[in-house]
């Protein structure tokens, strides 16, 4: 049976340079939801953040039961069952459009929470300064519905806020929140200035806990803009959080030849369990997992992020070779395909792979999408200890449809 684990030890080798990066800043850091919500690991790595970040009322609802601490949520649109459910327990309220904050903002005033300043409330802006490389996660392509922009701020009456808000980094380093920076400031500078402005949050897509992430100058950067604007940063990763935590284990249910080209089909699908494969698109690294006789077997050259004891791994390689396969999926998609890789030997029903670092935007987004098995999930305790802390049965695949 398929499963994802996810390591304790490396997300909370994450969180510890997390923390260290936002105490040395001074700011607050909530995780990203919408990236990783596996909340039974929470416990293991909430005291080192400030909370999470939410994108709608059930992830708000989730990060106040399992989390705990502040709770930021900022959805692009909002229903009136969401700001009444929200505005028991979010601390902050972010809002896409000067529209849906004036439609609510009454109700929001008269609230006690927010009387009491238990509850703040800022709008999403959108600076229109791309950095990143795919349009698919830009939130300013021209004609983003994504934030604010600054002529349509000129002349409103933005009373009853308190927060600006953006986000449109994705993966990405430092220096291109030093260039977002600047394009705030340019368009938005004069809000920020104000005493009426008490916080700004700079969204996720920061790739804090990757090893030549330039943490000082994201460091001076926040500093800076404490200091300049007087107001507290907030930081909402969830990438930074879960990379490097998790991987899928799998099984080679198949292989055969067709028309010159080798198959191995697995027992997981692309498009429903790491659709950012297909999306994005993007090509993990696999592995070949092999059982060793040998107690302490040599480590191979790079290692998955997740290993277990007595088992070997070999990377899969680009090149091709006579153990080249094309990796598939049980499903009749005919592009739920993972790409070609070669292997060491030759594949065989049964064989484990591993497919690497699928601990963030995979647990979150996946589907039983042609009834194909849902991966359990499993937490690896820093002694090595598997624990199984969901299964998937055919009940959960029915009970979704109706
Ligand atoms: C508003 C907002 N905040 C935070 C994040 C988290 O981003 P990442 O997981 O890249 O750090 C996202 C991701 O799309 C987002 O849309």
């Amino acid at each position: 049976m398929a499963s994802f684990i996810i390591s304790i030890a490396a997300l909370k080798r994450n969180t510890a340079i997390l923390r260290e990066t936002k105490e040395a800043a001074g700011c607050k850091l909530v995780l990203a939801l919408k990236g990783f919500a596996c909340w039974k690991a929470f416990p293991y790595i909430k005291n080192d953040l400030d909370g999470c970040c939410a994108s709608g009322s059930w992830e708000a609802r989730l990060a106040h039961q399992h989390f705990g601490n502040h709770v930021v949520t900022y959805s692009p649109a909002y229903n009136e069952d969401d700001i009444t459910e929200l505005l028991e327990f979010t601390t902050h309220l972010d809002f896409n459009s000067l529209g849906q904050w004036l439609r609510f903002r009454k109700t929001i005033m008269a609230h006690p929470r927010f009387k009491s300043g238990e509850l703040q409330c800022g709008l999403r802006i959108n600076p229109e300064h791309s950095t990143g490389s795919t349009p698919l996660y830009d939130p300013c392509v021209p004609g983003s519905r994504l934030g604010i922009t600054a002529d349509q701020l000129e002349g409103a009456d933005l009373t009853g806020l308190s927060g600006l808000h953006f986000h449109t980094l994705c993966e990405q380093g430092a220096e291109d929140l030093e260039s977002t920076l600047a394009a705030v400031d340019e368009k938005f500078g004069h809000l920020l200035r104000s005493p009426q402005f008490t916080y700004l949050n700079m969204g996720g897509g920061h790739w804090i806990t990757k090893p030549d992430y330039d943490r000082d100058r994201l460091i001076r950067l926040v500093r800076e803009a404490q200091e300049k604007y007087d107001l507290e940063v907030w930081l909402e990763p969830g990438e930074a959080v879960a990379i490097h935590t998790g991987v899928l284990r799998c099984e080679v249910v198949d292989v055969f030849e067709s028309m010159g080209h080798r198959h191995a089909i697995l027992d997981i699908s692309a498009t429903g369990h790491l659709p950012d494969v297909l999306e994005m698109p993007y090509r993990p690294d696999v592995f070949l997992a092999e059982r060793s006789a040998d107690s302490n077997p040599p480590e191979s050259s790079k290692q998955p992020a997740v290993t277990l004891d007595g088992e070997r791994y070999y990377k899969a390689s680009d090149s091709s070779s006579p153990s080249t396969y094309q990796l598939g999926c049980p499903t009749c998609l005919a592009g739920d395909v993972f790409g070609d890789y070669s292997f060491p030997r030759e594949l065989k029903p049964g064989d484990t792979l591993i497919f690497d670092d699928m601990a963030h935007y995979t647990m979150v987004k996946t589907t039983t999408f042609n009834g194909v098995k849902h991966p359990s999930i499993v937490l690896q305790h820093p002694n090595g200890r598997l624990e199984t802390v969901r299964e998937f049965g055919f009940e959960d695949f029915r009970d979704r449809l109706s």
